[in-house]
This record gives C-alpha cells, sequence and structure tokens, in this order.
C-alpha cells in the first residue's frame, strides 16, 4: 500500500509532510468586515495540530465584489494582512504546511454582501466585465497571492472550480465573450494562465502554487479540461493540481469521457513535477490510500475533517474508525467548529449535523 505518511516534495519550497490535505472549506467563521476570526484561527489550528500535511484556508475572495458567502475571509486588501499574517506564522509552527485558496465568487457572489456582480458575460444578474476590468482582476489574484506569501503562508491555491469567476471564463455556456477572453478554448483559459504566470512571476522561488479545477458540469466539458490540464503540465508553473471531484471514485457525466474515472482520466497524463490530488468522499484512511494506490499523489479530505479533527494523525492507526456523521452541534463544538459553521453545514450539506 502506498504511504499516505511519506513526505512530498514539491518543485516550490518545503516537501508537505504527508499525503494528507485539508481541503479548502468555506465556514462562515470570518468577522463580517473580512478580517478573521478567532473561530476561524481555532478551526484550521485544531486540523494543523491534527497532523494535516497541507492546511488550506476557505475560499477567501481577492476583490469586494467576489465575495460569494457573508463570513467569508478575505484578501482583497492590506487591511487583512495583520489577521493573515498571525494566521500563517501559528500555522508554520504546528509543522503543517499552509495555503489561501484565492477565490472570485462572479456570478455566484452573496447578493447581500456585493452590489454589482460581474461575470465573464452577462449572467443570473450579474454584467459582463470589460476587457480592462477583467485584466484588473486577473492582477488583483496575483495581488492577492502576494499579500499571502508577505502573511508567511507557504501557498497559494488558485480556486477554479465549481462555477465561480474562473470557472465561468473556462466554459463555453457561461463565456460568450468576443475579445481574446472568449471564444476558442485557449481564450476562455487566458485569465487563468496569466494569472498563474503572474503570480509565478510576482511571488518568490518558494512559493507553493496550486490550482483547483471542475472537471465536468458548470459548462464544463471533461476532455477539453483534460486538454487544459496538459497545457498546464506542459508549462510547470503548478506544485500541485486539486481536481474537485466531488467522489473519487466516480466517471464523467460526459459521455465521450467514460473511459476511465475522472481520477485514472487524469492520472494517466505525464505529469512531471506537478503534483495531482483529489478530492471528494475520502472518508477513511483506507479511501485515502486507495486514491495514491490509483494514481494521485495528495488526498483532500473535506467533511471527515470537519467530524475528525486528528484525522491526519488518528489515519496512523490503521483500526480506527472515522466518525462518519451525522452528529450533533455539541460534538462539533468539541472538534473546534463554531456555531455559524453548523448552520452553514446543516442548511448546506447534509448528513453531517443532526437536522
Ligand atoms: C462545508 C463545506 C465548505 C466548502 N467550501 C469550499 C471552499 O471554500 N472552496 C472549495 O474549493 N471547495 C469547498 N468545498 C468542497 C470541499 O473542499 C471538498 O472538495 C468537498 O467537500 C468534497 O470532499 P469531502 O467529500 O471530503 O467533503 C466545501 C465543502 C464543504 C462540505
Amino acid at each position: 500500500m502506498p504511504d499516505l505518511f511519506a513526505p512530498l516534495p514539491l518543485a516550490h519550497g518545503r516537501p508537505l509532510p504527508n499525503r494528507l490535505a485539508l481541503a479548502p472549506l468555506t465556514n462562515r467563521q470570518s468577522h463580517a468586515d473580512g478580517t478573521l476570526s478567532e473561530a476561524e484561527r481555532t478551526w484550521l489550528l485544531r486540523r494543523a495540530r491534527g497532523g494535516f500535511g497541507l492546511t488550506m484556508t476557505c475560499a477567501s475572495h481577492v476583490q469586494p465584489n467576489g465575495q460569494g458567502f457573508g463570513g467569508q475571509l478575505a484578501i482583497h486588501s492590506d487591511v487583512f494582512l495583520d489577521g493573515l499574517t498571525s494566521l500563517a506564522t501559528d500555522l508554520r509552527e504546528t509543522g503543517t504546511r499552509s495555503a489561501v485558496q484565492l477565490h472570485h465568487a462572479g456570478a455566484r457572489a452573496d447578493r447581500a454582501e456585493v452590489a454589482d456582480p460581474v461575470s465573464a458575460s452577462e449572467l443570473d444578474g450579474a454584467r459582463a466585465l470589460t476587457t480592462e476590468e477583467v485584466q484588473q482582476l486577473g492582477a488583483d489574484f496575483v495581488a492577492a497571492a502576494v499579500r499571502a506569501e508577505r502573511a508567511g503562508f507557504d501557498g497559494v491555491e488558485v480556486h477554479g472550480a465549481h462555477g465561480y469567476v474562473l470557472t465561468q471564463f473556462l466554459s463555453a455556456e457561461t463565456n460568450r465573450r468576443t475579445d481574446a477572453y472568449g471564444g476558442s478554448p485557449e481564450n476562455r483559459a487566458r485569465l487563468l494562465l496569466e494569472v498563474l504566470a503572474g503570480i509565478r512571476a510576482a511571488c518568490g522561488p518558494d512559493l507553493q502554487l496550486g490550482l483547483r479545477l471542475s472537471v465536468e458540469r458548470f459548462g464544463l466539458r471533461t476532455l477539453e479540461v483534460r486538454e487544459l490540464v496538459e497545457e498546464l503540465y506542459r508549462r510547470a508553473e503548478l506544485d500541485y493540481l486539486d481536481l474537485s471531484l466531488w467522489d473519487v471514485t466516480k466517471h464523467s457525466v460526459d459521455e465521450d469521457a467514460q473511459r476511465l474515472p475522472l481520477l485514472e482520466l487524469f492520472a494517466e497524463l505525464p505529469r512531471g513535477d506537478v503534483r495531482l490530488g483529489v478530492a471528494g468522499k475520502v472518508r477513511t484512511p483506507a479511501d485515502a490510500a486507495a486514491v495514491l494506490e490509483r494514481g494521485a499523489d495528495l488526498a483532500f479530505v473535506g467533511r471527515a475533517a470537519i467530524l475528525n479533527a486528528e484525522f491526519a494523525d488518528l489515519a496512523r492507526d490503521p483500526a480506527w474508525e472515522p466518525e462518519a456523521g451525522p452528529v450533533d452541534a455539541g460534538y462539533l463544538a468539541a472538534q473546534d467548529v463554531s456555531p455559524p459553521f453548523v448552520d452553514y453545514l446543516r442548511s448546506n450539506f447534509r448528513g453531517v449535523v443532526t437536522p
């Protein structure tokens, strides 16, 4: 069996101490103005101390109008540097590697927070960005990465998944632009590729750069995403790719991409020094070992890490049986999951909290 606890060298910076990563998890525990709260710090630090090799923040918005959720951690201004710096410092002391997930919700911005939602093209009441605004959006992703680096994080993960702004650009269904950022697959990927190249150019040689992608739905075609991934591997700017599969055993919904399960469909591509991580229903140490066996380098753990703060340390015991939920709010409080996070889980994800 592959060893979950073998360190994972990355192309930049220090190796991950092991192959278990805390998935990015929106938790709505930050202050209303986007500054870090004690609840958010405590929740993340507990998982870092619990042994995760990579501890990732929730999606953090890179522009004010990219806010997707109330209580979201923000990274769009130096105003947030103090909180981010203290979080990065605390995380570093645990021995984990740390990353901020860089996010812009685009047309999925929270209307209670954002008056002028924007997207690639008009979508759900959001207006299309001008070409200059697209370039500013790219620059603001880069500025946020520089900010994360200044704060002391080991890296950033660009959130290109789940139908948020970068997906809205990638998808031919939601991107109907006629400038250089729309049309061909190359043009629809231009903003994303500019963001990644911009981060590499603006940050130091040790910054660990990850990218989360969806590989189906949201108007995406799996085989087109696979071609994009081949290009990303050729460019070799990434330290890791994080495929959000929602179920690591599933096949694509696209009929022309069902030759192999999604994990294998991407793992078979030669990837050089770029590491491949996957997320989706990794609930037990055996599930995590299985994704490595199938060709991934890194297992991202979401709900099982909410339910089991010490998932990574406890996974060393083959006989350990993780809590699978649903659990009550008292159980979650003891796992350092505070009431706003419990409410968010209850209203958006079945099977974690008892109704
Ligand atoms: C409460 C919750 C919040 C999430 N927030 C984010 C997020 O901020 N960014 C992101 O890319 N994915 C987010 N996801 C998706 C997770 O990172 C993960 O990919 C997904 O939950 C599947 O993994 P799991 O089955 O281990 O939970 C979230 C999922 C949950 C359950």
